[in-house]
């Protein structure tokens, strides 16, 4: 769906599809340089990174494999609490290779934290971090992904994978919510 079908629950369109195809080109371009030669492993965390996976990884133009995690935070409500179970765990085995985990957004921090060390301690040569958007205001771990499209205000945000309770990931576009639909 595109934005003009959403757009009573949304308050502003933030990227527009192709902005979005744009910085994740730019952003391929640098991955490209990076690894060049190194065998690279691209690590997807369920669901939300399900659009920039697919569509990051076809605009490198190197040899990689793809694998996916799904994790659950325990938490309260909607709060995370850092607190990590696997649902799926890779297929790949990463020792001795290049990991880059892809996901849609940092939020807090806790998930990809959590996640850094645990695919840290089975003997990768590297562990870094591509993510589309990231909030720097809500952030409570120090992770320092390599790789970053855009830094954006801490307000909800959707589609392009990211949902409100599973609906606008298949939006083309991201926009921030109304607070209307969620409250
Ligand atoms: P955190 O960085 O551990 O707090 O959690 C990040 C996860 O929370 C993301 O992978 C999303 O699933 C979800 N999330 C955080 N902020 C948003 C948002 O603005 N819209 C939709 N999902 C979000
Ligand atoms: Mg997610």
């Amino acid at each position: 769906m595109h934005a003009s079908d959403v757009a009573d629950d949304l308050v502003e369109v933030l990227f527009t599809e192709a902005q979005i195809q744009a910085r994740l080109a730019e952003m391929a371009a640098e991955i490209d340089r990076d690894y060049e030669g190194k065998d690279l492993v691209l690590v997807g965390v369920l669901r939300g990174a399900v659009m920039v996976m697919a569509d990051l990884s076809r605009a490198l133009t190197q040899h990689l494999e793809m694998d996916w995690m799904a994790v659950s935070s325990y938490g309260s409500g909607t709060k995370s609490s850092g607190v990590v179970r696997i649902l799926k765990d890779l297929d790949a085995d990463i020792a001795g290779r290049h990991v880059l985990i892809v996901d849609e957004i940092i939020d807090t921090g806790l998930t990809l934290s959590w996640l850094t060390s645990n695919l840290g301690s089975r003997g990768p040569a590297s562990v870094e971090i591509a993510t589309l958007l990231r909030k720097p205001e809500a952030l409570q771990m120090p992770i320092t992904p390599k790789y970053v499209g855009w830094d954006i205000p801490n307000e909800f945000v959707v589609g392009y994978g990211l949902d409100y309770r599973e609906r606008y990931r298949n939006l083309r576009d991201i926009g921030t919510l109304s607070p209307k639909i969620y409250s």
